[in-house]
């Protein structure tokens, strides 16, 4: 199968096209290398005749058009997207752009190329969104497929809007859509301006460890080498206009997740005291949705998918791998906004 990744070079995105090339797949990356992208993610397959790089914007449809003309992919993978919820609180313009106007230019482009293609059976036009399009859950429930959207972010909302448009494009174009929405991912490559690639690396600075509010919001926790096999599952599995829920079974608080994060420190790079006595409560994120939870009986029963490490196995091996690739982070902290408090809403 020949899968066009949009967002190749980001965090998930690298991982989906490191698990498509060693799969066998032939792997067309499109990315802009904004801030978040990297191609030093892919660094592992960027030798291998299976895998292309195309620098491009999702909001320019001719260069999308001559993409697709050129290297004629089986499936698209949709997952470039502004990301980070504190930006889209500073600046929510480039959220809207990317993600709502960059999606429906992808949607548009697609339905060009599969239409002059003779509408193959094959195709896919798979959407990668995220489970916060769903809004704040209590301290009980779970988000299934059928949970109405109520995003509560600029983000979330930006991302929800492309969920519509995606699901539109199939209600009314036949488009052969799939759509997913993930929870939380962690794991290798995580850009340094998320929550457990900044605890690792403050601890590791001997700097203060910033939680937000009272450090009690709840997330599911998905690692990414999981989420990567959970999308092909997918694109390769999934029934045409339908979406899956997928989560990593792995629900914390994001204090219980620094604070395991400083014990594994303690044991791999012990230093004068405990880790845990950096971390610093500061004031919360404007907005911040309490708790996110995934129902995954739809992937589980009919794809057979489930995760297949837990949180204490994939946290070890993402705090590991921090420890070991020094010259990955190191590079990516003098990039714009890294390392300063984002998304206060002053
Ligand atoms: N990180 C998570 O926990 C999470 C959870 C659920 C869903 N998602 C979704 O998964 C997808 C990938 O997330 P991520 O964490 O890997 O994001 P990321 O910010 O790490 O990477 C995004 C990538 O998209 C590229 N990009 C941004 N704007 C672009 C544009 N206009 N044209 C082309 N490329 C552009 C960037 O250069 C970058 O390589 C997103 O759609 C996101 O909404 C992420």
């Amino acid at each position: 199968m020949k899968i066009l990744v949009t967002g190749g070079a980001g965090f998930i995105g690298s991982a989906v096209v490191r698990h498509a090339v060693r799969a066998g797949h032939a792997v067309v990356n499109l990315d802009k290398l904004t801030y978040a992208g990297s191609l030093s993610n892919v660094a592992e397959v960027s030798d291998s005749p299976l895998y292309t790089f195309e620098q491009a914007d999702i909001c320019n449809r001719p260069r999308i058009d001559m993409i697709l003309a050129r290297h004629r992919p089986d499936v698209i993978m949709h997952l470039a997207a502004e990301s980070h919820v504190d930006r889209s609180i500073d600046g929510p313009a480039a959220f809207i752009e990317t993600n709502i106007t960059g999606t429906y230019t992808m949607l548009e482009a697609a339905r060009a190329y599969w239409s002059d293609a003779g509408r193959p059976e094959g195709f896919r036009f798979h959407h990668i969104s995220t489970d916060e399009v769903f809004g704040s859950l209590g301290a009980t429930g779970q988000f299934t497929e059928d949970t109405p959207y109520d995003p509560r972010s600029p983000y979330s909302a930006s991302k929800a809007a492309s969920d519509h448009l995606v699901r539109a494009w199939h209600e009314t174009y036949g488009l052969p859509v799939v759509l997913t929405n993930c929870s939380n991912n962690y794991g290798p490559y995580h850009f340094p301006e998320k929550l457990i690639p900044v605890a690792i690396l403050k601890a590791l600075a001997g700097a203060p460890i910033p939680v937000y509010g009272a450090g009690d919001n709840v997330r599911d926790w998905l690692y990414v080498e999981d989420h990567a096999d959970a999308l092909l599952t997918v694109v390769g599995k999934g029934r045409i206009g339908r979406s899956y829920n997928i989560g990593g079974e792995n629900e914390a608080t994001n204090l219980q997740i620094v604070t395991k994060i400083c014990a594994l420190l303690d044991e791999k790079r012990p230093g004068n005291r405990p880790y845990a006595e950096q971390i610093s409560f500061v004031s919360d994120r404007p907005g911040h949705d309490k708790r996110y939870a995934i129902d995954p009986s739809r992937i589980r029963a009919e794809l057979g998918w489930r995760p297949s490490v837990t949180l204490d196995q994939g946290l070890e091996r993402t705090v590991q791998w921090f420890l070991d690739n020094e010259d990955w982070w190191r590079a990516l902290q003098t990039r714009d906004g890294v390392g300063r408090r984002l998304g206060t809403g002053g």
